[in-house]
């Protein structure tokens, strides 16, 4: 049999045709557009993600035997609100998971409905990316549409209702909506009245490895597939990555290196961080996850290297990188490109470079630029260490995990061991595995992981570099302190 895995990513959708064996037979990527209409804002246009899916499915199983095709599983950028009025026309462009527009509402949610009131409906308090307040900001400045919503829900879910008719969720991806009541996995009654939000604009609620349907006529005709496929309610990227890395049970680690950074430490029971710096989320392994999320990571390299350097070289600039050169660079880099999420929540903080001198190279900008990342990905997991969680290895995947040099700087500056998976492809491989789930081929999560999930590399931490990258983190620490009314002055 052969499962379609998706990865409704930001810069692209990443499709996988996989057998219940976890081999991989055919891959497509597909890029589209982010609009940023204005500074901190971004946004994408569904119909672009359709148009890429289908496009997509078209053909990544143009030369295969379609009756083999018997499952769909998606993952996708999580919190971006998508509004479909009565007739299913989407009503604006989907504002997105890293758009910084909504701090006056984040504000009124934070501070006047107050976060232990938020952490006791939800389990979270109020971010910027998050689709409640993006609901609240759409009912504040553009009433009209607001009073066209028929139906709200996440790019993935835009998606599978497309594909099969059915307004569904996940609980990984809802938890994200702030709208949930994540420990008891439906929605929050009291978040629905202060976001305006109605039942029946709702999805229905699903685990990740529930069938929602199947492939409507219109849609099996258009792909040339059985009316017979189906679609499972998929998960948010983060939750899918996760179960694409065999991140599940209990105290597992997962770091994602995409356009975001995440930190994702898998959990047996439902939790909230004390601190409301981590997200308590529930996992699309059927249990509950812990998240940091940093909005730009290898979106800081693909920035840095397009648009400054004007270069497509990556391995070229890199390889001027040398070990001796590790922790022992004076340039540092705060990757605020987007303001951030974990563990600072601040939509003003923006991206700098420091400690540049007469003699300093591109080389040695690329290399903060990594460091920096890693850095900022160490303040979450700082985070869960005073939670009083301790990893001593986690796996990695995404884009900038291609990097042997990245993923040898995240290892040193975490002190942790890094695994890398056999299938890199985190989010679409994961989605694949749900659908696997969901058509029986596995009778849980788990069981499929174990089958399918393989360490093919695992990087050491060097005891020697981690010290210089312990004492490189601690002045890092100090640059977004110095800087952050400077961010809230200048903005
Ligand atoms: C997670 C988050 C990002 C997006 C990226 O909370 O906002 O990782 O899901 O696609």
């Amino acid at each position: 049999m052969l499962y379609i895995g998706i990865d409704l990513g930001t810069s692209a959708v990443k499709l996988l045709l996989v057998d219940e064996k976890g081999t991989i037979h055919a891959e497509v990527s597909k890029e589209y557009p982010v609009f940023y209409p204005q500074s901190g804002w971004s946004e994408q246009n569904p119909e672009d993600w359709l148009r890429a899916v289908i496009d997509g499915v078209k053909e990544l199983t143009n030369d295969v035997d379609k009756e083999k095709i018997v499952g769909i599983g998606c993952g996708g950028q999580m919190h971006g609100l998508v509004v479909l009025d009565e007739n299913d026309n989407v009503i604006r462009p989907a504002i997105l998971w890293n758009d910084g527009r909504t701090q006056n509402q984040v504000e009124y949610l934070n501070n006047v409905i107050g976060k232990d009131k938020l952490t006791e409906y939800t389990a979270n308090i109020a971010f910027a990316g998050f689709t409640a307040p993006k609901i609240l900001w759409v009912k504040e400045n553009e009433p009209d549409n607001f009073a066209k919503i028929a139906k709200i829900m996440l790019p993935k879910d835009y998606i599978n209702y497309i594909l099969t008719g059915v307004h569904s969720c996940d609980y990984s991806d809802a938890s994200g909506m702030l709208l949930l009541d994540v420990e008891n996995k439906c929605w929050s009654e009291q978040m629905c009245e202060i976001c305006s939000v109605k039942a029946e604009q709702l999805p229905s609620l699903f685990e990740s490895y529930d069938v929602i349907g199947t492939l409507k006529t219109e849609i099996a005709k258009e792909l040339n597939l059985s009316e017979n496929v189906k679609v499972v309610a998929g998960a948010g990227d983060n939750a899918a990555a996760a179960i694409g890395t065999g991140t599940v049970g209990s105290g597992k680690c997962n770091i994602s290196l995409g356009t975001s950074g995440t930190i994702f430490i898998s959990s047996e029971n439902f939790g909230v961080d004390k601190f409301n710096a981590l997200h308590s989320f529930a996992h699309a392994d059927g249990r509950y996850h812990l998240m940091g999320c940093m909005l730009s990571a290898a979106s800081c390299n693909k920035w840095f290297m397009e648009d400054i350097l004007g270069s497509g070289d990556y391995a070229g600039v890199q390889q001027a990188i040398t070990d001796e050169k590790l922790g022992r660079n004076s340039v540092y880099f705060l990757p605020y490109l987007m303001g951030e999420r974990s563990p600072i929540n601040d939509t003003n903080a923006r991206a700098t470079f420091t400690g540049m001198t007469m003699d300093t190279t591109r080389a040695d900008m690329l290399q903060a630029v990594f460091e920096g990342v890693a850095f900022a990905i160490r303040d979450s997991f700082e985070v869960a260490k005073s939670l009083g969680i301790g990893i001593s290895r986690s796996n990695i995947c995404g884009g900038g995990a291609k990097s042997a040099l990245w993923k040898k700087i995240m290892a040193n500056v975490l002190g942790i061991e890094l695994d890398l998976l056999k299938t890199e492809q985190g989010p679409g491989y994961g989605g694949a595995i749900l659908a696997m789930v969901g058509c029986g081929e596995f009778e849980s999560v788990d069981e499929a992981c174990t089958e399918l999930i393989e360490v093919a590399d695992t990087v050491k931490p060097d005891e020697e570099l981690t010290a210089l990258y312990e004492k490189k983190y601690n002045n890092f620490k100090k640059i977004y302190p110095a800087l952050k009314n400077f961010f809230k002055e200048s903005e």
